[in-house]
């Protein structure tokens, strides 16, 4: 029995130390990684640009998908400055940005924003463009962005409070072939006029 004690004792107390030492070098790691993203997405992954998503508490899974594509130029790589921080003024963008991270790199990554949480963009929207918005919303999107497009585990974005600028861009560049589809979603998107589809965005932008 006292015997079986120690050993977990020991077993407990290695644990501890792999979990302690793990996250020292984790942190320090990530911090680095951070920053860089820092510089346009905000400090805890919500930006105060209204042409820069907001990526707190996004899945590992959605942006492992999404660094991967921008490291494989499979999503558009639209040139941008720097927000903030030492390089501030200075040209980058996404695929650059994605070029230089290893595996390891992008799920730390991965773990940090989904550890954070999203903040929704006060954003001028038109009522009535909500609610047909609303209503395009339960109709032909929901079954893919669950709870109005807030449920990081849907793996397909956070599109509530999400800045307006931002999806009207991305629902372009699906319609246009720029960026990959999921088959289900294409008919969908293509079933929406322009006005519609600017509806759908008021309404994500209304989300409060
Ligand atoms: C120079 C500014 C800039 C920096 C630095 C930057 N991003 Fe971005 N990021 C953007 C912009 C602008 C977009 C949206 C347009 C696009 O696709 O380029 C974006 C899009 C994304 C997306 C896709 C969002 C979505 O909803 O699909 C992810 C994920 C992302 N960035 C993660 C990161 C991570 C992680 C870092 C740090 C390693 C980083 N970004 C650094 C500007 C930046
Ligand atoms: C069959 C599932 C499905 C349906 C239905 C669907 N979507 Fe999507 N949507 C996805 C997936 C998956 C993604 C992530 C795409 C990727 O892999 O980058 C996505 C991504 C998006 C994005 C980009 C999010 C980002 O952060 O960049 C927008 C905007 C969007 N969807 C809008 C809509 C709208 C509007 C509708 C309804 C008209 C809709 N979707 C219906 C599956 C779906």
């Amino acid at each position: 029995m006292s015997k079986e004690r120690n050993n977990y004792a020991a077993l407990a107390c290695s644990a501890l130390l792999a979990v302690s030492v793990s996250t020292a070098a984790f942190a320090g790691d990530v911090n680095k990684l951070v920053e860089v993203c820092s510089s346009c997405h905000g400090k805890d992954g919500n930006s105060a640009e209204a042409d820069i998503p907001n990526i707190a508490s996004y899945s590992v899974e959605y942006v492992t998908k999404s660094l991967t594509r921008y490291q494989k130029k499979e999503r558009p790589c639209i040139e941008t400055e720097i927000r903030s921080g030492s390089k501030k003024g200075s040209k980058s963008d996404m695929c650059k940005i994605a070029a230089g991270l290893s595996e390891s790199d992008i799920a730390q990554l991965g773990e940090f924003f989904a550890g954070q949480t999203f903040v929704r963009t006060a954003q001028a929207t038109d009522a009535e463009m909500v609610k047909k918005g609303k209503s395009i919303h339960n109709k032909k999107c929901f079954t893919c962005h669950a709870e109005s497009g807030s449920e990081p585990s849907d793996h397909s974005g956070i599109l509530a409070g999400q800045k307006m600028g931002y999806l009207k861009q991305e629902i372009k560049f699906f319609k246009e072939g720029k960026r990959p589809i999921s088959k289900k979603m294409k008919p969908k998107l293509e079933s929406l006029d322009d006005a519609e589809i600017e509806a759908v965005i008021q309404y994500y932008g209304s989300i409060q």
